[in-house]
């Protein structure tokens, strides 16, 4: 098939990439031309595992493009799918804008009834009010698919390839059908559903993770408070099929480019039919004391941060990207330097990303080794495996004093136990003092 995809970030480039590895002709559009020449040259814009290798060879196959130029990529397409951001407005509420404008381009430059695709995370109604907004500024009829993207960061490509299930939801029975054989050489489980689903499943599920994850979060504050272990509470909750294992990790709280602003829509959605969601405010509200629950601690260990020298080991959201949106080290850096913290932070691949949102008030280091040289304290932020294969006990002679908080629990009780002299503090679990 021929199919154009509109944005090409995380979803949208991920999308083309795996349509066209299962032999879809796919052109990606996207504004930013930065980008656009990158992936031309065979470049990947982001770290993603596996991504740049399927990239370069299926330009080589000549079944993906990229381009700039909206006459090339949405003329003569039977299929666009859209995969432009929906970032959290103001209010809280999802804000179209970049959907609103290519919808005006996909109206301008369309010439012939097609099927459009929203992979964007989207309000119920959305892709009702996108179909009029195309068709009051056009001659031709569009067919509204609503195909929500459920892949995770760090894994985007495995996740595509080798999805849980595809959501297709559309008031058209043909259009729902097209897409279904799109995706038919993926072996995906497909669940088909009216358009106001598909685009509820999606808020609804990532409003049940990061439910998930404040929950164990706060089950980990009282662990600690009463001396229990949370890893072991996990462990004995997540084998309940019921239940499950996944998203069971108390640490310091969800970030990302999706679950904060996604929880902050569907809240959004509720209060403006009158839903009150109280689930969902506690759940923000833990979540955003568990973000800056490392700087407590600290702050009781030390009395005051004024001039201890802090080194912070993660910056990117979680493992695996480099993508900082919603990092919970960019909360805990103001919140360090706050109190008068010198804080140097290692990365092995979002330090760049990092620079531009969290600026010059830290200090970013070229390893872990230069980060935690006599250093007050060590903060981990993200369990990248470089970090949680550290050798603790050689780490702890470099610093100033052998002090660790670990916001992910990186650490097995053994290796902190083996060191000589050590005060490590874990989430959810009895503090380990040596
Ligand atoms: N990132 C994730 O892990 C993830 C997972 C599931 C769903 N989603 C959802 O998918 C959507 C896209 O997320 P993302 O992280 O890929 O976004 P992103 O910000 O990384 O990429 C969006 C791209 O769209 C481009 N764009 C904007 N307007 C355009 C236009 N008119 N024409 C062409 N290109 C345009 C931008 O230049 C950008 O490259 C969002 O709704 C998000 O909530 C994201």
């Amino acid at each position: 098939m021929k199919i154009a995809v509109l944005g090409t970030g995380y979803v949208g480039l991920s999308t083309g990439v795996c349509l066209s590895q299962i032999g879809h002709q796919v052109t990606c559009l996207d504004i930013n031309e930065q980008k656009i020449n990158q992936l031309r040259n065979g470049i990947s814009p982001i770290y993603e595992p596996g991504l740049e290798e399927l990239l370069t060879a299926n330009m080589e196959a000549g079944r993906l493009r990229f381009t700039t130029s909206q006459t090339e990529a949405l003329t003569q397409t039977e299929i666009i799918i859209v995969a432009v951001g929906t970032p959290q407005g103001e209010d809280g509420a999802a804000d179209l804008s970049f959907l609103v404008q290519a919808a005006k381009d996909i109206s301008i430059f369309i010439n012939q009834d097609t099927i459009i695709v929203i992979k964007s995370t989207v309000p119920v109604g959305t892709n009702d009010f996108i179909k009029k907004l195309i068709e009051d500024h056009c001659c031709f009829k569009v067919k509204m698919v609503s195909n929500p993207e459920f892949l995770r960061q760090g894994s985007a490509i495995e996740d595509t390839m080798k999805a849980d299930r595809i959501i297709i939801g559309s008031e058209n029975e043909e259009a729902a059908r097209k897409i279904h054989e799109m995706y038919r050489p993926l072996h995906v489980p497909v669940i088909v559903t009216s358009t106001k689903s598909a685009e509820m499943i999606k808020y609804a599920s990532n409003a049940f993770l990061a439910t998930k994850i404040s929950y164990i979060n706060e089950i980990a504050n009282l662990c600690e408070v009463v001396g229990a272990d949370v890893q072991d509470v996990a462990r004995g909750m997540g084998k309940d099929k019921r239940i499950g294992e996944a998203f069971l990790n108390a640490g310091i709280g969800y970030g990302g480019s999706c679950f904060p602003k996604d929880v902050k829509a569907l809240l959004h959605t509720a209060g403006a039919y009158g839903v009150k969601f109280p689930l969902l405010k506690e759940t923000i509200a833990i979540n955003d004391y568990q973000r800056e629950l490392l700087v407590l601690k600290a702050l009781k260990r030390f009395g005051g941060l004024k001039g201890k020298k802090i080194a912070m080991l993660g910056l990117a959201f979680k493992p695996e990207t480099d993508d900082m949106r919603e990092a919970p080290s960019i909360p805990l850096s103001a919140a360090l330097t706050k109190y008068g913290a010198e804080v140097v932070a290692y990365d092995p691949v979002a330090s760049e990303n990092a620079r531009k949102i969290i600026g010059d008030s830290i200090k970013y280091a070229g390893s872990i080794a230069e980060a935690v040289d006599e250093a007050d304290a060590v903060l981990i932020v993200t369990e990248w495996n470089e970090i949680k294969s550290i050798d603790v006990a050689e780490m702890l002679t470099k610093m100033k004093e052998p002090i660790i908080f670990d916001g992910r629990n990186c650490f097995p009780e053994e290796t902190i136990r083996a060191c000589r002299s050590v005060e490590y503090y874990p989430i959810g679990k009895p503090a380990i003092i040596i």
